[in-house]
């Protein structure tokens, strides 16, 4: 949006958090409070993004990176004193500065649009998200003018009895023309309870100036609500799921319990899939169409190819392609590809390794830093001896293996195509096909499996 400068204050340290960290990059469905605000803000595209940062400034700075100008409080001494930072970026801005808080990740594009849009046609000083709640507490009362527009906004500290019992509460997210903003900001003193320069003085002061501020008023106030304690958190992250889970279900995936389905904001899920009870879809997932999820998937910054099940199951920095199952009570760990058409059954760990198409590990196997080839069967029980106690070492199995239960891989080993194995074999070294080729067995082939048909 031309003429549009944003700032973000985030220079607090949220004391009623306990925590080491600073407030805005405590998570909420995954990512912190301060991109989710800065996401509703990039997708205006404003001319410039400032963030206001204090406490634990550098890690704040670090997090940011590219995204926004961050600018230094030094010294917390109010929302408006925070604001003045970044003042000597605005001086010659002709156009509008819309002003939020870095701890109410719920905003919603649409809500700062709307604050924008009737700033502009009504031609006001500035317009207010505001709220009505049923307990107020902590937050600034909205005293109207007669003809509805907001008089002051009144912190709780310095409220008579009269103000407390106002409903009605700042959200902390303005709209300002700039040069407004900056004759009323020179006029902010700090005579009340808290002796802080409050950013809410200047609607008072605007008035004063002849200038008029408009309040927006929101029918959903969990949307801004600000995050101050561990509990405001758990809110927060309980509306953000069921607002995750609507959006993906309105993409045509199925939820069968929102209650207990848990997606992060980048998770992205094909159509006609279906997430079961009790799964858990963290940082940057990509699922295909048409699969099965859960119950109990707990799947982390992975890719899991269409009509893939993964039920019981732990599934971790992997890449799966199509049609896999993976298990019951199974582990998929960093650093797997896992081809089509694989199962992966019960009680089987994979770390660090590759499984070529079609290939078979159902019970009870350890597979480490592997690479399996195509339509190989890991009989029951076997397993990768890959640790001596200081190295990690490698197997390679050919395509068409077939091992017997109980298989022994002991690290380095290297077994050729097209063998088979009987039950309770010890594998090492240079495993070799020299058999004459008359003589060979037929390849044990993992039986061709129906397509799933959806
Ligand atoms: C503020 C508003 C209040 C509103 C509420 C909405 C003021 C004076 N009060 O109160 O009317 O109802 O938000 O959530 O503005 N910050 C700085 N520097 C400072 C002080 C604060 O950057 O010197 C930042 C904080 O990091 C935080 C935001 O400003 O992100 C709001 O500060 P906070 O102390 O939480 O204000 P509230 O008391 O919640
Ligand atoms: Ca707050």
């Amino acid at each position: 949006m031309k003429d549009l400068m944003a700032i973000i204050l985030a220079a607090g340290q949220g004391t009623r958090m306990y925590s080491g960290l600073p407030k805005v990059l405590h998570n909420v469905a995954g990512q912190p409070m301060l991109d989710h605000v800065l996401e509703a803000i990039e997708a205006l595209e404003p001319s410039k993004i400032f963030v206001v940062t204090g406490f634990m400034g550098d890690v704040v700075r670090d997090h940011v990176g590219k995204r926004a100008i961050c600018v230094t409080q030094e010294k917390r001494l109010g929302t408006a004193h925070a604001v003045k930072q970044v003042v000597p970026y605005l001086e010659n801005f002709d156009g509008e500065v819309l002003i939020t808080v870095g701890d109410a990740p719920l905003i919603r594009t649409e809500t700062l649009r709307e604050l924008i849009k009737r700033r502009r046609a009504h031609q006001v000083a500035a317009t207010v998200a505001t709220t009505e709640l049923e307990d107020p507490t902590g937050y600034g009362r909205i005293v109207r003018n007669r003809d509805a527009t907001v008089r002051k906004i009144v912190e709780e500290k310095d409220t008579n009895i009269y103000e407390a019992a106002i409903q009605e509460i700042n959200t902390g997210i303005y709209v300002f023309d700039n040069k407004q903003l900056l004759a009323a900001l020179r006029l902010v003193r700090n005579k009340n309870a808290q002796k802080e320069y409050y950013l809410t003085d200047t609607v008072e002061i605007l008035g004063r100036l002849g200038g008029e501020v408009e309040p927006v008023m929101g029918e959903d106030s969990t949307e801004t609500m600000g995050v101050n304690s561990r509990a405001e958190l758990a809110r927060a992250e309980a509306y953000l799921r069921h607002r995750i889970a609507l959006s993906v279900m309105e993409a045509g995936v199925t939820v069968i319990d929102p209650d207990t389905t848990y997606i992060d904001k980048q998770v992205r899920i094909g159509r006609d899939t279906v997430i079961h009870p009790f799964s858990v879809l963290k940082g940057r997932c990509e699922i295909g169409e048409g699969g099965d999820i859960g119950p109990h998937a707990h799947i982390t910054d992975s890719v899991i190819g269409p009509r893939s099940h993964t039920r019981f199951c732990c599934i971790d920095n992997a890449q799966l392609g199509a049609d896999v199952t993976v298990g019951p009570y199974s582990s998929i760990r960093p650093g797997c590809t896992i081809g089509d058409n694989v199962r992966v059954g019960t009680f089987v760990e994979v770390t660090r390794s590759e499984i070529g198409d079609n290939s078979d590990i159902l019970h009870l196997s350890y597979i480490g830093d592997a690479h399996i080839g195509e339509r190989c069967s890991i009989g029951t029980g076997s397993l990768t001896v890959n640790f001596d106690g200081k190295r990690k070492r490698e197997t390679t199995l050919g395509d068409d293996v077939f091992l017997g239960s109980k298989t022994s891989l002991v690290a380095p080993v290297t077994v050729d195509a097209d063998m088979r194995f009987p039950h309770n074999a010890v594998l090492t070294g240079d495993v070799k096909n020299d058999a004459p080729k008359s003589a060979k067995k037929a390849p044990v082939k993992a039986k061709a499996r129906p397509k799933k048909k959806k």
